[in-house]
């Protein structure tokens, strides 16, 4: 296959080529866990901050562009924690600690012997077999001992897993449950070639059970083999039974998943973040939002439903691609449709906005601030107030916040439209 032979490393032979959307994944990697270390040692008390960073996937380290040498995944977490420990020190009198356990693995002996080789040769050679555990294995046989070891190294259990698979399935449903379950503050970002899997139904489409987990079950299949022809279709199906799946069955509360495209390979791939917390799924929107246009949603941004969706078919929706016009649209969609949402959770008139949030937050693209820029109209308008934390009403122009209630006026000005989805 064209896509392993950019990922082969041996010691003295000539790096892999990095593709398009490799770099893209590993700056949407980064740029994720500099907002990630800025907000998780936001507490100014904070001497130490324990974590562990998995790469299951790691590769061989290196890539290269034109004359250029690149990092791969490894190096591109390692120099993550580094830039946050000199960012988050510069203003603070006491000095933050960044305590971080690296786990790297890869199924491939040689690309396991060449990633050894290159950190040894680098400024990270004294952290080898120290602060930096190289393992050769199956991710999926090696998960159980890793998470062994940081529950007992760490009472939160924080922890970053890179999943960087090349195809679909060498991380099962059940290793996601493993780290969801067993840990307090895990989070991950797993890539899963939906081009692969649709290309394995197209030409085969046996061996249904193992795709179970992914939301391919018998009905798909047969609806995928009736409109196969249709490349938006294909995409949509795919990309919203495997979110679906994920909400599922992932034990993840939270996830971002969006599409990347290959114009050089013309294949897509899903790059979904999962987390337990609505402010790690906001953190990474925002970092889609900086990216425009790298990554791609089949369908509406605003409010979305996940699954197997036939309207799509029909409606062929266009591609939301986090561009400004996208985002203008979004805001007119969202005004639409919030009001229906918010009734509907309303209890005894009262929803709080962390409940709305975490309701609502894996079926759109907008990040929290556009979401309180939709309720703060519908408050300007006297269709919902807000109560602070601790009491007292807001004003429409104060800023919404997560800890703050919606709460229906017990004599709504306008009442007619509240609770009704405009209908296009
Ligand atoms: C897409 S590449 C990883 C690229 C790397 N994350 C980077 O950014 O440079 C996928 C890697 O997964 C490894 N691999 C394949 N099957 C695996 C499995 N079941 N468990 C662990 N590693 C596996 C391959 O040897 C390959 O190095």
């Amino acid at each position: 296959m064209a896509k392993k032979q950019n990922f082969n490393w041996k010691i003295g032979a000539p790096l892999p080529r990095i593709e398009a959307h490799t770099e893209r994944k590993l700056e949407v990697i980064e740029q994720y866990l500099d907002v990630y270390f800025d907000t998780v040692t936001a507490n100014r008390h904070m001497d130490v901050l324990r974590i562990t960073i998995v790469d299951g996937f790691c590769g061989g380290g290196l890539y290269q562009k034109d004359t250029e040498t690149r990092y791969g995944s490894p190096f591109a977490l390692l120099y993550a924690v580094e830039r946050a420990k000199i960012r988050i020190n510069a203003d603070r009198h006491k000095p933050l600690q960044i305590a971080a356990q690296f786990y790297f693995s890869d199924a491939n002996t040689l690309h396991m012997a060449t990633l050894r080789d290159e950190l040894l040769r680098s400024e990270f050679a004294s952290q080898v077999d120290e602060s930096i555990i190289l393992q050769t294995g199956n991710f999926e046989d090696l998960l159980p001992k890793v998470l062994t070891d940081i529950k007992k190294r760490q009472r939160q259990g924080r922890s970053f897993f890179v999943l960087d698979q090349w195809g679909y399935t060498d991380v099962p449903m059940h290793c996601l449950q493993k780290i969801f379950s067993s840990l307090h503050k895990p989070e991950a970002i797993l890539t899963f070639s939906i081009d692969a899997l649709l290309n394995y139904l197209r030409n085969d489409g046996k061996g249904l059970d193992g795709l179970r987990q992914y939301g391919v079950d018998d009905d798909f299949v047969r609806t995928w083999n009736e409109l196969k022809e249709d490349e938006n279709f294909g995409r949509a199906t795919a990309q919203r039974s495997i979110m679906e799946a994920l909400r599922h069955n992932s034990g993840a509360h939270f996830f971002t998943p969006f599409m990347m495209y290959s114009k050089t390979d013309k294949r897509w791939m899903l790059l979904a973040h999962l987390s337990k917390h609505q402010a790690a799924r906001d953190k990474m929107l925002s970092v889609h939002w900086d990216q425009q246009n790298h990554f791609r949603h089949i369908g509406k941004g605003s409010l979305f439903e996940m699954g197997f969706d036939h309207r799509l078919v029909e409606t062929k929706d266009a591609l939301f691609s986090f561009l400004d016009e996208d985002e203008a649209t979004l805001m007119q969609e969202l005004e639409n449709e919030l009001p229906g949402r918010v009734m509907d959770n309303m209890t005894d008139d009262v929803l709080q906005i962390e409940t709305l949030l975490s309701r609502i937050g894996n079926l759109t693209a907008a990040q929290n601030v556009m979401i309180f820029r939709a309720l703060q109209r519908l408050v300007s308008e006297g269709e919902v107030e807000i109560e602070k934390k601790g009491g007292g009403r807001k004003k429409a122009s104060t800023m919404i916040e997560v800890s703050d209630k919606l709460i229906r006026p017990s004599q709504p000005l306008l009442f007619s439209n509240f609770g009704k989805q405009k209908v296009d």
